[in-house]
């Protein structure tokens, strides 16, 4: 509005009858608005400088954003070389008749590391990938490389999976026949804090791990972690994979969704085989930090006061608690009936497998059951704070529909909440006590 003002003001000089129009008058304008505008310049520069002053002072003062828990993406130049590839080919190597090549994405995870340690042992090849991101304590998941995967010949690449540059080189490297996809952003409430960082490794990390293994040739087949969390805000009990998955109460658990349906794009349109797994409430030795059985021990341990969910009328919150070594089952039953993929080098040439699969306990035990359960292995009784479940993504209660895991996969989970605490407690005690005398 203030850059027409001058010519308004122009027109305004104009007479209405043309010929009586007075060019000095408008030169006179000219003159008077040159001068406005010198005495404008130095005003503008000024006025520019303090904006950016002020802009400065803003990024200075504002506090930092929510911890980024991943690291830039390398660049693949950090990769290479022929002794890098050497412990690529050397760890890809299989060791029985029959044993697969695996890629697993999120090796140094929770169920990564089992999952990895797993196959391995049993002479299947395996080639780990992860970017060792500060979701939760970075120690821990160098520990699980170190004292796991190191010692039984994993070799795990430090990487990202929106890396197509290195995922090609590895696709190139070896030929998988499968990969175990485990790789993501896990946890419900940290999307409320960090709803990118869900965004950028369960959605843009998938699509990018479909596009270079449906252009590979030929295809691998696909296993990937789902979540129990897609059954969100469904009520119908025990939850089978029939049930309705379109009222996501988190983010992570839409995202876990929307993996679900680019799966069945990629199958559809590219004739991969795919299969995606939906675990429930995984527990056990070397577990996630950010899971209440795990800071409830700590807390425990420390004396310090632990929040107990309860629902709305002080519903009990339940979880169908799975442990870890029966979802590894899973996973390896998975890879081992899984079909072959159909298509090669980006083309379909046939349907191809597509599955969905809860594996779960099928028994769920209320969080108060947990922590009586932990006060009587930890030997220290609990400093309870009963709260209403907050609404940040979380939902009252699983309970996994097992049979179709059981029909396609030949599942049975046999470790009780009790026998699996057990295991953890232990391992807990053994890892934070050897590290550090004061860790709990
Ligand atoms: N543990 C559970 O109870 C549970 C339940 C349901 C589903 N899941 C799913 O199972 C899978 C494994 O879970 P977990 O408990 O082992 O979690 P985790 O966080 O311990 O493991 C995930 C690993 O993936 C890595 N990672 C994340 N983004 C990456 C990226 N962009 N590129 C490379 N690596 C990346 C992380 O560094 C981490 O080591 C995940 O997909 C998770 O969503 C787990």
């Amino acid at each position: 509005m203030t850059s027409l003002k001058p010519i308004l003001s122009h027109i305004d000089n104009i007479p209405s009858t043309p010929g009586k129009f007075k060019p000095e008058k408008s030169s006179m304008y000219f003159l008077h608005h040159r001068f406005r505008l010198h005495t404008t310049v130095p005003r503008l520069t000024l006025w520019s400088l303090v904006f950016l002053g002020l802009i400065m002072l803003f990024f200075l003062l504002s506090p930092p954003s929510p911890a980024a828990p991943r690291r830039g993406l390398r660049t693949t130049a950090a990769y290479g070389g022929s002794g890098w590839e050497n412990r690529v080919k050397a760890s890809a190597k299989v060791r029985s008749r029959n044993g697969h090549t695996v890629l697993v994405t999120g090796a140094v995870g929770f169920v990564g590391a089992h999952a990895s340690l797993a196959l391995k042992r049993r002479g299947d090849g395996v080639v780990g990938l992860d970017n060792f991101n500060s979701y939760y304590d970075i120690t821990l998941k160098k520990s699980r490389k170190s004292q796991l995967l190191d010692r039984a010949g994993v070799f795990v690449v430090d990487g990202d999976i929106n890396d197509a540059v290195l995922l090609r080189k590895l696709f190139g490297l070896v030929h998988f026949t499968h990969v175990l996809h485990l790789a993501a952003q896990a946890g419900v409430r940290y999307a409320m804090v960090n709803p990118n960082s869900y965004i950028k490794s369960n959605v843009d990390g998938f699509v990018n791990l479909l596009e270079v293994s449906k252009s590979t040739n030929p295809q691998p087949a696909i296993i990937w972690a789902s979540s129990s969390s897609v059954y969100g805000l469904n009520s119908k009990v025990p939850f089978s994979e029939k049930d309705r998955t379109d009222q996501p109460a988190s983010l992570y658990a839409a995202t876990k969704k929307a993996g679900e349906e680019i799966a069945h794009t990629y199958n559809h349109i590219y004739g991969l085989s795919i299969t995606g797994l939906r675990f429930f409430t995984v527990y056990g030795p070397w577990g996630r930090p950010d899971m209440a059985y795990f800071f409830f021990t700590k807390d425990i341990l420390k004396r310090r006061p632990i929040s107990v969910f309860e629902g709305p009328d002080h519903a009990t919150v339940a979880r169908d608690f799975t442990y870890i070594d029966d979802i590894v089952k899973g996973c390896l039953s998975a890879l081992d009936t899984a079909k072959k993929s159909t298509g090669s080098g980006g083309k379909k040439k046939g349907e191809a497998q597509f599955r969905i699969i809860n594996l779960g306990n099928t028994s769920p035990v209320s969080v108060n059951k947990l922590v009586s359960l932990l006060e009587k292995l930890l030997k220290v009784k609990a400093k309870k704070k009963v709260v209403l479940m907050p609404r940040n993504g979380d939902v009252p209660f699983t309970h996994a529909n097992i049979s179709l895991a059981h029909k396609e996969l030949g599942y049975r989970p046999t470790t009780d909440l009790e026998t699996g605490l057990k295991k953890f407690v232990k391992w807990y005690l053994d890892y934070y006590g050897a590290k550090k005398k004061n860790a709990w």
